[in-house]
């Protein structure tokens, strides 16, 4: 495929991909589609087309983050974006900078995106606000993480031919994942019937109303599924006991081969990472045919240089339409 074949970037409605829950199916499809063509462009020998060339992206994240900060800062590099990382522990953040002055600063020195990590939901909305650069959320506390969503589909997508009838378990702490979020927003949209499954105590009360069904029992959520989704337990957000004991946890949602055995033949097993083994997942489910762990990792790059080439585009397309 040569550099000229790339899609047209002029369909994204914002100039920021703050959550899924904003997006059109039109959208997230879109999203999809490039990303094919950017995985493409992953496979040669010489990984970089000029797409981004005299574009600034500041990679901004103030919790921790491998899968997600590598991703994107490759994605930028191979689109041929000049890019920043800003080391949060030297920079003035530990002097009692705001996240709002520190992000005016960057912007005074007029930078064309933003990518944010923050541990507070809503985060990136506010810094939509007070930017003119696209700000692309990159995980905002418990509410959203947009291109984690939009690699999971890809994932799926890639295996499955589609994700409209498919069965998709979501097992884990539900509570406390902006994953949850972002996937059950993409995959309803997309007609997917999500199932999610944890213990009362990590379920959202208000779950329901996004239209998945809601079980406590493991086996009934895996049953004929097309899709495992495990999500970590965050002990780093719990202050109190949500739950007995990690080993506890495990005996009843970890999710084990004689557990996977109960989903379709063809079952994909996938986990954003970072991976607690032995508590949400055995290594033997995490390691095994069905996991397609690494290949969420892989997508990531395509599925994020496609929310940057877009944006990119949709900048130029906000400030014409202005
Ligand atoms: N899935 C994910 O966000 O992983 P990181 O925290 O390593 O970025």
């Amino acid at each position: 495929m040569s550099d000229e074949t790339l899609p047209v970037a002029t369909a994204l409605r914002h100039k920021d991909l703050l959550a899924i829950s904003d997006m059109t199916p039109e959208e997230i499809r879109l999203v999809l589609d490039t990303a094919e063509a950017m995985k493409e462009i992953g496979s040669r020998t010489i990984k970089k087309v000029p797409a981004l060339r005299g574009k600034t992206v500041v990679n901004l994240f103030f919790e921790p983050s491998t899968r997600t900060r590598t991703s994107f800062e490759i994605a930028e590099k191979r689109l041929s974006a000049d890019t920043l990382n800003i080391a949060i522990a030297s920079s003035s953040v530990v002097k009692g900078e705001t996240l709002a002055d520190t992000a005016l600063t960057l912007e005074a020195m007029n930078p064309d995106m933003i990518v944010l990590r923050h541990s507070s939901s809503g985060a990136a909305h506010l810094l939509s606000r007070i930017c003119k650069s696209s700000i692309i959320n990159a995980g905002d506390g418990t509410h959203e993480h947009p291109t984690q969503a939009l690699l999971d589909a890809y994932t799926i997508r890639s295996r499955k031919g589609g994700i409209a009838g498919l069965k998709v378990a979501i097992v884990g702490d539900l509570l406390h994942s902006r994953v949850l979020r972002s996937n059950v927003h993409l995959l309803t949209k997309l007609g997917a019937e999500v199932w999610v499954c944890g213990p009362p105590t990590l379920i959202p009360v208000d779950i329901a109303r996004l239209g998945v069904k809601v079980t406590h029992r493991v086996d009934e959520a895996v049953e004929g599924a097309d899709v495992i989704m495990l999500l970590r337990i965050q002990l780093e957000r719990m202050q109190g006991a949500y739950f007995p004991s990690l080993r506890e946890y495990f005996s009843v949602f970890g999710m084990t081969e004689a557990r996977v055995k109960r989903a379709k033949d063809d079952v994909i097993i996938m986990h954003p990472g970072p991976m607690n083994r032995g508590v949400e997942i055995a290594s033997e489910v995490a390691d095994g045919p069905f996991s397609v762990i690494l290949d969420q990792v892989a997508n990531g790059v395509a599925v994020r240089m496609a929310v940057l080439y877009l944006l990119a585009g949709g900048v130029e397309h906000h400030e014409e339409a202005a």
